[in-house]
């Protein structure tokens, strides 16, 4: 507590999902169960990367640091909502809300940007397959890797800071379920002008400019393939591309949903049924994506566990 008549919140409320108490233990259920699914799914590409020799490729290394990313990002708000479904006052530290905002900007922003590189890498195999592997090396992936950690951790890092030198008086109910920093700013009796227009500049570019590379890599892949004279030649690009495409459209379509879409006066509902579409779905969703559509992962999966069972 600070003196005057300034006092400091030492904790928050999130109360973001008005589950009536009759659906409570449905949709506890159901969210363990997303959860457990998200965390097994993606564990699981992880492990056929590591031990298949035969996905040890740039789009499959990128794919297994996709759902790395996946993991990662709903473990940041899963574990807590469960938690404050749980118990009576669904109540989160002021310094865990905190590092809940870093972590969420952090695993979010690399969603993102890990996207834009698995388009760049499709670029690059479809349009100049004969340099592929000059171009995408392993020292070109490893150092394109570092360049999105250093960014991501740096741009988290600087709305957290701008978060933490804003003063809370009174108010602590965050209407969310998880430290939505737009939720976190309304709550500040602080002036928020520098936070905000951080947030549209930087936020604006960290959407807009991935989104624009993707489009831009496919437009040159569409324009190479009207070259390919075979049916085939065809197919196969579509049968790597699809479960990118289909992964960028589950991604880009719920943002451009948040945005685009006119709120009416429910806007809060609407602002967290989208939250749980990103936070929840599409990382669940992302590994069955790719392996159900791809030809390589199911390979991958048959030899794994072939092989493993005539080692036993
Ligand atoms: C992420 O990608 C890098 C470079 O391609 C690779 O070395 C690393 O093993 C990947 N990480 C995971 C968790 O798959």
């Amino acid at each position: 507590m600070t003196g005057n008549n300034q006092t400091m919140i030492l904790e928050f409320l999130l109360l973001g999902l008005p589950i009536p108490s009759e659906y409570h233990l449905l949709f506890y259920a159901l969210f363990l169960a997303m959860y457990l699914t998200t965390i097994l799914g993606n564990l699981l590409i992880i492990v056929f990367v590591r031990l298949d020799s035969h996905l040890h490729m740039p789009m499959y290394l990128f794919l297994s640091n996709l759902s790395f990313s996946d993991l990662c990002f709903s473990s940041v708000t899963m574990p807590k909502l469960l938690q404050n479904m749980q118990s009576q006052v669904p109540s989160i530290s002021y310094a865990g809300c905190l590092t809940q905002l870093y972590f969420f900007m952090v695993f979010g922003d690399m969603e993102s940007f890990l996207l834009v590189v698995m388009a760049y890498d499709r670029y690059v195999a479809i349009c100049f397959p004969l340099h592929y592997t000059t171009i995408m090396s392993t020292k070109v992936c490893a150092s394109l890797l570092l360049l999105l950690w250093m960014l991501t951790t740096s741009h988290a890092l600087l709305h957290t800071l701008l978060i933490a030198r804003l003063s809370f008086c009174e108010k602590n109910v965050i209407l969310h379920f998880f430290c939505d920093i737009s939720a976190l700013l309304k709550l500040s009796c602080s002036d928020t002008y520098v936070n905000e227009l951080m947030i549209y500049i930087l936020g604006g570019l960290i959407i807009i400019i991935p989104f624009l590379l993707i489009v831009m890599s496919y437009v040159r892949i569409f324009f190479s393939i009207l070259k390919f004279p075979s049916i085939q030649d065809i197919y196969k690009v579509l049968s790597t591309c699809g479960s990118h495409l289909s992964v960028v459209t589950l991604f880009y379509g719920t943002i451009f949903g948040i945005y685009l879409c006119p709120s009416g006066n429910n806007s809060t509902v609407k602002e967290i049924a989208m939250a749980m579409m990103y936070t929840v779905v599409t990382p669940m969703l992302n590994p069955f994506i790719y392996s159900l559509r791809n030809r390589d992962m199911k390979r991958a999966l048959i030899r794994v566990i072939c092989t493993k069972k005539i080692s036993l």
